[in-house]
């Protein structure tokens, strides 16, 4: 619900009766001092009630128009009045915890960058002068950043003429008011206005990312040697684009190019992790030394290109493609999977000398960056300092547990970012021979999390960790698992189970770890991660895997949280079938998220119990 209020002038046109002249008759009266009749003053009024906007639009003074989206089975409820903000897409919901039971219908704001969300045209204009406004909202979701309220013209360049600036109160799974005052800094010249809300939604992206690595992946590499993905022919005019036979059985029109993706990275504010080609295509085929030296020319051309100032070459290039500053590139990913294709001479090649002449190009001319190898230390390559590794375990949900440990043997040399994982066969299959998964699915999602509670543990040698691949089509089928499912019908997008369990967790990003000791019990069937938030809260984050019993869980956080201290939990559970989807076409969400406060009792003990398959964080409130 939305309101926004002045005190509305309502216009009342008194007449004045004009005097008539005195004409020929004359008329001459008394008026005697007694002898009428008691009475009591007659009252003059107005009978009103809401014809013609004469109430809502007229004397209230509410100057939002379908403020909480209300509705009756003679007026069912819908959008009028209200418009998305920077490519936002508006949809009415009726969710299972409403505002309020007279309120059951919200709008759901979807969209992507830092000025998102929705505005609304008043009741035919609003008047906007510098005075006073007050005004509220509700939100449901957890969203970090402040909110702008906004009056603004309808026409032209949209001038502004007041704005102000709202510290999100919002938390995971409740809904919170949120209250200002705006006064404008100027009238507008007429009452062709609206009122908006913005929001920056880079900061909760697809899943509360902080990177995307691009373009790619086996794509990066093409086919064969001279079909790799040649960024060059990717940037300019669309009638400059040949295009290029993509690695999945299509062509690729490259209309989403080198500048495209970094204006995706922009947009969600995350940290580009660019891949540059490395001599190696899918067929195997791989480069000669001498013909390395080529592909580390075109490598550096492309990091000009992005980063180099307009008196380059190549930053030139981009200027005149609308782009005048430079990006900030702070990691290089050398090839992709360069332990896979044509193994295991084309790996020699990489190991003995592309990875080698690659690196010391770059610390010549990019000092800065961090170089990433393609293959890990998993992957059986010694990677020399201080370039780190690319590990991309694509597993069974109990492998995936299994390797729960699997960083804690690194040293702080061996930097590691988790460029693709997730759990894609299940348990008992055949590995790459048997069925790949169609969807994540629950049992999996819950095995990606503990996977993920191990990466975190190890904060200072992973960089991240990322779900691969992040969008599929509903349409094309080459792949099984992705954490967001799309088509032209925008009702089938589906966030996936695994959506949830790498929403929360990044939700709660640790700062430092803080280590652990077990009074009872210890890892497995439960597995944990402890650490501080950039807040300064204590965040402990679990998952439970493989028991028939609720594990009941009893915290304390030393020096941190007395009796009396309060925490969230915010829980995700699934269905009894852990093989459950969330499916596109049923559309049934399989994944509850449910939010609690909590109390620590004696000792400054916080206690919860978690089912079998749940993944929960609690951070305390202080
Ligand atoms: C007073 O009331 C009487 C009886 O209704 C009426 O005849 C008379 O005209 C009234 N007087 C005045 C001054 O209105
Ligand atoms: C006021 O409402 C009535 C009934 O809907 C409508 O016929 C009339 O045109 C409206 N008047 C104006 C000035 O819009
Ligand atoms: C929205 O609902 C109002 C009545 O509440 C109705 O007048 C209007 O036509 C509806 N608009 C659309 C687009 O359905
Ligand atoms: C917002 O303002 C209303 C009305 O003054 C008040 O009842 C409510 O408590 C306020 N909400 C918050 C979160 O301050
Ligand atoms: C609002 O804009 C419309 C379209 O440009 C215009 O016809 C109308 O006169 C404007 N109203 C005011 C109050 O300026
Ligand atoms: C892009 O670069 C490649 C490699 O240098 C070159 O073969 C190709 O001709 C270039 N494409 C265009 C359109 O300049
Ligand atoms: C690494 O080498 C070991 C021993 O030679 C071998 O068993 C394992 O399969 C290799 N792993 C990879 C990923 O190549
Ligand atoms: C891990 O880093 C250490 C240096 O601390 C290095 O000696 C070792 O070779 C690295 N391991 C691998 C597999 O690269
Ligand atoms: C699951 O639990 C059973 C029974 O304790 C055990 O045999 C099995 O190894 C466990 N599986 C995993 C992946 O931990
Ligand atoms: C967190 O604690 C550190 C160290 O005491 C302090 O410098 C920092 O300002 C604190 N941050 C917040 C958000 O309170």
């Amino acid at each position: 619900m939305v309101s926004l209020r002045s005190v509305a002038a309502l216009a009342a046109t008194m007449a004045t009766l004009a005097s008539p002249t005195l004409a020929n008759k004359a008329v001459d009266l008394v008026v005697k001092s007694s002898g009428g009749n008691a009475s009591t003053p007659i009252m003059y009024g107005i009978m009103h009630e809401d014809i013609n906007n004469s109430g809502d639009g007229g004397i209230y003074a509410e100057l939002i128009s379908n403020r909480a989206f209300q509705g009756s089975a003679k007026f069912p409820s819908n959008l009028t009045g209200w418009a998305g903000v920077g490519g936002a897409r508006l949809s009415l919901q009726r969710l299972d915890k409403p505002l309020s039971a007279a309120l059951p219908v919200s709008v759901n704001v979807a969209g992507c960058g830092k000025k998102v969300g929705l505005e609304n045209s008043g009741y035919w204009g609003i008047d906007v002068k510098v005075q006073k406004y007050t005004g509220s909202f509700y939100v449901k979701g957890a969203y970090d950043g402040v909110f702008t309220a906004q009056l603004q013209s309808a026409l032209g360049k949209k001038e502004v003429f007041g704005s102000v600036e709202v510290a999100s109160q919002s938390v995971d799974g409740a809904w919170t008011q949120h209250n200002f005052t705006l006064v404008p800094t100027k009238a507008a010249p007429n009452s062709n206005n609206t009122f908006s809300i913005t929001f920056n939604s880079a900061t909760s992206g697809l899943t509360n990312q902080k990177f995307i690595r691009f373009p790619g992946g086996n794509m990066l590499m093409g086919n064969t040697i001279d079909t790799f993905w040649k960024w060059n022919e990717t940037i300019g005019p669309l009638k400059d684009r040949p295009g290029m036979a993509g690695v999945w059985e299509y062509q690729l029109t490259t209309g989403l190019g080198l500048v495209e993706y970094m204006e995706w990275a922009d947009d969600l504010g995350a940290e580009p992790i660019l891949g540059v080609w490395a001599g190696l295509s899918l067929d195997g085929a791989f480069y000669t030394q001498d013909q390395t030296d080529f592909a580390i020319q075109y490598a550096l051309d492309e990091l000009e290109f992005l980063t180099g100032d307009v008196s380059t070459k190549w930053g030139a290039v981009r200027a005149s493609l609308g782009h005048p500053k430079p990006w900030k590139i702070k990691y290089v990913e050398i090839g992709n999977e360069d332990w896979l294709a044509g193994r295991p001479t084309s790996f020699e090649s990489y190991k003995k000398y592309r990875f080698p002449m690659f690196l010391k190009a770059f610390q010549e001319k990019h000092p800065d960056i961090q170089i990433i190898a393609s293959p890990s230390v998993f992957d059986n390559m010694t990677i020399p300092a201080p370039a780190a590794g690319d590990y991309h375990p694509y597993l069974t949900p109990d492998q995936m547990v299994s390797y729960y440990s699997r960083f804690d043997q690194l040293s702080r040399q061996n930097l590691t970012l988790i460029g693709e994982a997730s759990s894609t066969h299940p348990n008992g299959g055949l590995g790459w021979d048997g069925p790949l998964s169609s969807n994540p699915w629950w049992g999996g999602s819950v095995a990606e999390a503990v996977f993920l509670l191990g990466a975190e543990k190890n904060g200072d040698k992973v960089i991240g960790a990322c779900y691969a691949p992040g969008l599929r089509n509903l349409n094309r089928w080459q792949w099984g698992m992705t954490i967001v499912q799309h088509a032209a019908d925008t009702a089938l997008t589906t966030l996936s189970t695994s959506w949830y369990v790498w929403r929360l967790l990044g939700l709660h990003p640790l700062k430092n770890t803080l280590p652990v000791t077990i009074k009872e019990g210890g890892i497995n069937p439960l597995f944990w991660v402890a650490g501080t938030s950039e807040k300064n809260t204590t965040v402990f984050k679990a998952a439970v895997y493989n028991t028939t019993e609720p594990v009941s869980v009893s915290l304390q956080f030393e020096g941190h949280a007395t009796k009396g201290a309060t925490a969230t939990l915010t829980m995700l559970t699934g269905p009894a079938d852990p093989y459950a989807i969330n499916d596109p076409f049923t559309r049934v969400n399989v994944v509850k998220e449910t939010t609690s406060k909590l109390t620590a009792g004696d000792g400054g003990v916080f206690a919860f119990s978690m089912p079998m398959l749940s993944v929960a964080v609690l951070e305390t409130d202080s």
